[in-house]
C-alpha cells in the first residue's frame, strides 16, 4: 500500500515515515524543504533500509498537485503534515499562514474528493482548545477562539475537512490533535532541526545544555500551578508517529464509525516547565542555566490530554516517559553538534 506523506522530511513527518515503513507501507514524500533538509532522507533510509520516494515541490502550486495525483493513481492514503507552525511568525505574517496551511489542504482534498474512496490524516493541535476549562482535556471540550493565525489555521483546517466529509462519504478522515511533541528517534539518525533560535521549550533546553545558547528563559513562575510554571503534555515523537499509523489503519480497514473523527494525541500527564528542566538535568547530568522572566503573551496556563478516546478506539497509548523522550532529544542534540 502506498501512502503520501506531505512534509515527510519534517520533525513529526520523518518519524512517521519510519513507522509507516516499519509496518510495510510504501511511502512517497512531498516536501518543499522550506523547513527541512533533504539529508533527512538519508537518516530515514539508514533506519529502515529503504529509501522513500521523494518529490520536492510546494503544495501551494495547484498545477503541481494535479500533476502529482495524475502520475500517482495508486495512493491509498495521505498524511498531511506540510504546514507552517511558528505561532509568533503567524502573528506577523497571517496571510502567509492562511495561504500555506489552508490552500494546500484544499488542493489535496479536491484531489481526494474526486478519487472515490480515500483516506486522510490531518495534523491538528491542542491549540484548538485554547485555555480549556477542565483538565485533562477531552475531545468534547469546546474549541475556543484562536489566539493566533497559526491556531486559527488548525481550527479552520478541521472545519474544511469536516465540511468536505459531509458531502463526500468516500472521503474518510481523521484529525489528530497533538499535544507537545518532543524527542528524537532512539537511533539519533533523525530528530528535530529548528531553524535559527528555537521557539519551543525542549530544543531550547538541549541547545542551552550543549552550549549553543547561553541561558533558557522560563516564561513566568507566577501561574496558578504547583510550582508556578506552565503545564504541558510532552509526548515522545515516536509515540506520536505510531498514532498516525494506527489511525491510518483504522481508515484503511474501514473500522471508523464515522467518516470524520478527531483524537487527542498526548500522554495524559502534565509536566511543568521546571519539571521538564529537571528531567533534562537528570538524563544529561548537565546543570541547565536558566532564569525566570516575564510571562510569554498568549501562553495558556495548563494543557494536558484525556487520551481515553485514542486508547479505547485506536488501541494506542503513549509508551515513553518524559525522561525517555528527553534522553532521545539529548542524544540527538549531542550527535548533531558533534
Ligand atoms: C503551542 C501550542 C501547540 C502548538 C505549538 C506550536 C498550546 C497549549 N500549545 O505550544 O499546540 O503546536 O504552540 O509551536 O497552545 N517555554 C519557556 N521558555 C522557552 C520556550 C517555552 O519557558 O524558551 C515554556 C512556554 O511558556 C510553555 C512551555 O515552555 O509553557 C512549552 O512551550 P512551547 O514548547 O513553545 O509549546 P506550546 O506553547 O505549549
Amino acid at each position: 500500500m502506498k501512502i503520501l506523506v506531505t512534509g515527510g522530511l519534517g520533525f513529526i513527518g520523518s518519524h512517521t515515515v519510519v513507522e509507516l515503513q516499519n509496518e510495510g507501507f510504501d511511502v512517497v514524500i512531498i516536501d518543499n524543504c522550506s523547513n527541512a533538509s533533504e539529508d533527512v532522507l538519508d537518516g530515514i533510509t539508514a533506519i529502515t533500509g529503504e529509501k522513500p520516494e521523494f518529490e520536492k515541490f510546494d503544495l501551494r502550486d495547484k498545477t503541481k498537485v494535479l500533476d502529482f495525483f495524475s502520475r500517482h493513481k495508486d495512493i491509498d492514503g495521505v498524511i498531511h503534515f506540510a504546514a507552517s507552525k511558528a505561532v509568533g511568525e503567524s502573528v506577523e505574517k497571517p496571510l502567509l499562514y492562511y495561504e500555506n496551511n489552508l490552500s494546500t489542504l484544499v488542493y489535496l482534498l479536491q484531489q481526494l474528493s474526486q478519487k472515490g474512496k480515500s483516506h486522510f490524516i490531518f495534523s491538528s493541535s491542542c491549540t484548538v482548545y485554547g485555555q480549556a476549562d477542565e483538565m485533562p482535556i477531552t475531545e468534547n471540550a469546546p474549541v475556543k477562539p484562536a489566539e493566533s493565525p497559526y491556531g486559527n489555521t488548525k481550527q479552520i483546517g478541521e472545519e474544511i475537512i469536516r465540511d468536505s466529509c459531509k458531502v463526500t462519504p468516500e472521503l474518510q478522515a481523521i484529525s489528530l490533535r497533538y499535544f507537545n511533541p518532543m524527542g528524537a528517534h532512539p537511533s539519533a539518525k533523525i530528530g528535530e532541526l529548528p531553524l535559527g533560535v528555537p521557539q519551543n521549550l525542549v530544543p531550547f533546553i538541549t541547545q542551552t545544555g550543549i552550549g549553543l545558547r547561553e541561558q533558557l528563559s522560563v516564561f513566568g513562575d507566577d501561574y496558578p500551578t504547583e510550582d508556578g510554571t506552565c503545564i504541558r503534555d510532552y509526548i515522545h515523537v515516536v509515540d506520536l508517529a505510531k498514532a498516525h499509523v494506527v489511525a491510518l489503519k483504522r481508515l484503511l480497514e474501514s473500522k471508523n464509525e464515522k467518516n470524520y473523527e478527531v483524537f487527542n494525541v498526548g500522554t495524559g500527564t502534565g509536566s511543568s516547565v521546571l519539571e521538564v528542566i529537571k528531567s533534562f538535568e537528570r538524563v544529561s547530568g548537565v546543570k541547565l542555566n536558566y532564569k525566570i522572566v516575564d510571562r510569554r503573551p498568549g501562553d495558556v496556563i495548563s494543557a494536558y490530554a484525556d487520551t481515553s478516546r485514542a486508547n479505547r478506539t485506536l488501541g494506542w497509548k503513549a509508551e515513553s516517559t518524559l525522561d525517555d523522550a528527553m534522553r532521545s532529544a539529548w542524544l540527538w542534540e549531542k550527535k548533531i553538534r558533534a
